[in-house]
């Protein structure tokens, strides 16, 4: 059954508790998790995962990348996967860098793109092979042709608050350049805390930076890798000033194979619990989501380093 993502979240309810009485879970284990496996999974078996999360609830499902596949080789099936998930997967977003992955992507009549750009210089160099002001000339064209073809588009910026090869990142550069990534024509902003160095007081000062720069909370959303274990108190943070809107990986899997130091995402399941014990709304099905979670473990042949699924599995 195929299900409409809503990109932008609407849902800014406040509850009892002064937090959001609901928030949208975007999920990232497809994409940024599969994209840093040694093993490539088959096609089929994405598939078949991407078919899970949906059914588990998820309301977003990233299915996957169209970047050079010399790049990313995990992913260089991604035509096939979503010719493969026909219907089921026309509405799910997926990565675009440039003009070529977005063709890729209109050849196959898809509706949502997600460009990601980088708040280093560095990082920008090792990932897009851009430098910082050139990554801009590349998406500037890609979101133009996008959104002429009636696309929706979400950006990344990732190494918000640190990175591996530069350090500190000052948030004036992290709004700079998010503000302009967002500013192209994007619906949403995804904060990427990329090798997971970030702590609950920079993401609330980033946050507030990015209001100040006239940027809402309803339009950003927050994408925390657990490197240093941070992650689930960071969303704490971040869900405390409002924002309703959290990037997560089915499983805890993730990482980016340009940022040796990253390793998997905030895990869906371990987010999910916070939020439920908060009375707070997902419509996932925690059951059904650690199932999947143990299946893909298993297909991986290593375990999941997500707490809950731990504590979860059958
Ligand atoms: P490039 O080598 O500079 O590309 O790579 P180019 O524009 O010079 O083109 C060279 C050749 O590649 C050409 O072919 C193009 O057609 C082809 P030729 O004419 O020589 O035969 N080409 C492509 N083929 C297929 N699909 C494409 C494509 N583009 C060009 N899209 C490029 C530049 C951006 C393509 C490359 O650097 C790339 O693919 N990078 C992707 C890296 C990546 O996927 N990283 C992981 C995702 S980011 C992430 O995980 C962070 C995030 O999770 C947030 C966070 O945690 O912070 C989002
Ligand atoms: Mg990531």
């Amino acid at each position: 059954m195929m299900r409409a993502p809503q990109v932008v979240s609407t849902s800014s309810t406040t509850g009892t508790n002064g937090l959001p009485s609901k928030v949208t879970i975007y999920e990232v284990g497809a994409r940024d998790g599969l994209q840093n496996e040694k093993a490539v999974v088959p096609v089929e078996a994405k598939a078949g995962f991407i078919h899970r999360l949906l059914a588990a609830g998820l309301p977003i499902v990233e299915a996957t990348s169209f970047v050079h596949p010399k790049w990313v080789p995990q992913l260089a099936d991604a035509a096939e996967l979503m010719t493969l998930l026909g219907d089921e997967g026309r509405q799910l977003p997926v990565l675009v860098p440039n003009e070529r992955g977005l063709d890729r992507a209109l050849d196959l009549g898809l509706e949502h793109i997600a460009i990601f750009g980088s708040a280093t210089e560095t990082f920008a160099q090792k990932n897009l092979n851009r430098g910082l002001d050139e990554q801009f000339a590349m998406f500037e064209p890609t979101v133009e042709r996008a959104r002429a073809a009636g696309m929706d588009v979400r950006a990344y910026v990732s190494m918000c608050f640190g990175d591996p090869w530069e350090g500190d990142v000052a948030i004036d550069q992290v709004v700079g350049v998010g503000k302009r990534l967002f500013d192209l024509g994007a619906s949403q902003l995804s904060l990427g805390d990329t090798i997971g160095v970030g702590t609950a007081g920079h993401v609330k000062a980033l946050l507030n930076a990015f209001n100040e720069a006239g940027l809402a909370n309803d339009v950003l959303a927050v994408h925390f890798h657990d490197t240093y274990g941070q992650a689930l108190a960071n969303a704490y943070a971040a869900l405390e000033h409002g924002i309703t809107t959290f990037d997560a990986s089915a499983g805890g899997l993730g990482g980016c194979p340009y940022a040796e130091s990253a390793t998997g995402n905030l895990a869906t399941e371990d987010l999910v619990w916070m939020l439920h014990g908060l009375g707070i709304e997902t419509g996932v099905d925690l059951e059904a989501l650690v199932t999947t979670s143990v299946w893909m473990a298993d297909l991986l042949g290593r375990p999941s380093p997500s707490r809950v699924v731990t504590a979860l599995a059958p």
